[in-house]
C-alpha cells in the first residue's frame, strides 16, 4: 500500500491519567493506520481504551487527568499532537468529524437542531444565513430524517433516538470532512435502528469516500459494516486483520471469545448469550503480568504468565500479539 493511500497514522500512542496521585496507562502504544475510503472498526469490550485513544487523536482528552505521554498523530504530513491549538480547531469538524455515543449530552438542548448545523456551518465556513439553512436542511435530508423543513426547527428532546443520532451524524458531516470518528454511535439505539443507521454510514462513506474509524464494544455490528478491524484488550491491540479474515479465521483467543458471545438469532429472546467469555477487562492499576489476558485465556500456558507477547505480523494485513494464536 502506499504512502498516499493513508489517510490517519498513529504511531506508538500512550495515554495516561493520573488519579490519587498513580498514574495508569489507558492506552499503551498502540501503532494503525486508517486508510483512504475505508471502514475501520476498533472492537474491545468497555474500559479498553477504545474512546481514550479516539479523543487523543484530537487532543480532546481532559489534561489532566489526562496525559499523552507519547506518539504521533501524522494527519496530511502533519503531526496533530504537536500542532497549535488554532490549527488543531480548524482540523476538527472540517477535515476529522467525530459522532459519540450520547447525542444527549453533545448537543445543545436549548438550540433546535437546524440552529445547531448552521452554528457548525458558520463556525467552519463562510457562509451566509439563508444559504446556510438550506445546507442544514439539505443535510437533515440526506441523514435521512424524515420532513426535515419542520424537523428542523426541533429540540434535541423531541426527536427520537435514532433522530438524534442521524442529526449528530448530519453536523458531524456538516463541513464535509475527509475522516470520521464515530464511537459507539448506535450503543444506545434498539437494534433495527442500529443497522438502519450503520448501514447509512456505510452508504455515505462510499458517496463521500470518507474513510471512518467506527468504535464499537459489539463485535457483532463490524461484520456489515466495515473491512478491517483493531481488537483492543486492556488498552493495547491484540489482533488485526480484514473483518472477513477476522471472522473464519480469528488467531487471537480473546478474538475466538468475542466472536463466541455475538448472541445468535433466536436466543435473543431469552436475552441469552451464546458464551459469555468469563471474566472482565483487568483494572489499569492491576494488569497481570505476562499476557493481560492470560487469567481469561482458555489456552494460557506458563508462558503466557511471565512473558508479554507483542503485536507480530502473521500475514500480510493480520497482526497478532499471542504466543500460541489459534490456528
Ligand atoms: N477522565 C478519566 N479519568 C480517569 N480515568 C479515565 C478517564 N477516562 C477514561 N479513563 C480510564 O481509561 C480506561 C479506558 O477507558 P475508555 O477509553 O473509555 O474505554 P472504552 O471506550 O474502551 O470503554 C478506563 O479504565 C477508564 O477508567
Ligand atoms: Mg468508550
Amino acid at each position: 500500500m502506499t504512502a498516499s493511500n493513508t489517510e490517519l497514522d498513529i504511531q506508538n500512542l500512550t495515554v495516561s491519567f493520573t488519579a490519587n496521585g498513580r498514574e495508569v496507562t489507558a492506552v499503551n502504544g498502540i501503532s494503525y493506520k486508517l486508510n483512504s475510503g475505508e471502514t475501520l472498526a476498533v472492537v474491545g469490550e468497555s474500559g479498553s481504551g477504545k474512546t481514550v485513544s479516539a479523543l487523543s487523536l484530537l487532543r480532546l482528552i481532559p489534561q489532566p487527568p489526562g496525559r499523552i505521554v507519547s506518539g504521533k498523530v501524522l494527519f496530511r504530513g502533519r503531526d496533530l499532537l504537536a500542532l497549535g491549538d488554532d490549527a488543531l480547531r480548524a482540523v476538527r469538524g472540517n477535515d476529522i468529524g467525530m459522532v459519540f455515543q450520547e447525542p444527549m449530552t453533545s448537543l445543545n438542548p436549548v438550540l433546535t437542531i437546524g440552529e445547531q448545523i448552521v452554528e457548525t456551518l458558520y463556525a467552519h465556513r463562510n457562509i451566509a444565513t439563508p444559504e446556510a439553512r438550506e445546507v442544514a436542511i439539505a443535510l437533515l435530508r440526506q441523514v435521512e430524517i424524515p420532513s426535515p423543513q419542520s424537523r428542523w426547527k426541533c429540540y434535541p428532546h423531541e426527536l427520537s433516538g435514532g433522530q438524534r443520532q442521524r442529526a449528530m451524524i448530519a453536523m458531524a458531516l456538516a463541513c464535509d470532512p475527509g475522516i470520521l470518528i464515530a464511537d459507539e454511535p448506535t450503543t444506545a439505539l434498539d437494534v433495527l435502528v442500529q443497522a438502519q443507521i450503520l448501514e447509512f454510514l456505510q452508504r455515505v462513506q462510499q458517496e463521500r469516500n470518507m474513510s471512518v474509524l467506527l468504535i464499537t464494544h459489539d463485535l457483532g455490528l463490524v461484520a456489515n459494516s466495515a473491512q478491517r478491524a483493531l481488537i483492543m484488550y486492556a488498552g493495547e491491540i491484540v489482533e488485526t486483520g480484514p473483518v472477513r479474515d477476522l471472522f473464519s479465521k480469528p488467531r487471537h483467543p480473546y478474538t475466538m471469545g468475542l466472536i463466541e458471545s455475538i448472541p445468535r438469532p433466536g436466543t435473543k429472546a431469552r436475552r441469552k448469550r451464546f458464551h459469555e467469555m468469563k471474566g472482565s477487562v483487568p483494572a489499569l492499576g492491576s494488569l497481570p503480568s505476562g499476557c493481560p489476558f492470560h487469567p481469561r485465556c482458555p489456552s494460557a500456558q506458563q508462558k503466557c504468565e511471565t512473558e508479554k507477547p507483542t503485536l507480530e505480523a502473521i500475514e500480510p494485513d493480520r497482526q497478532v500479539a499471542c504466543w500460541y494464536p489459534n490456528d
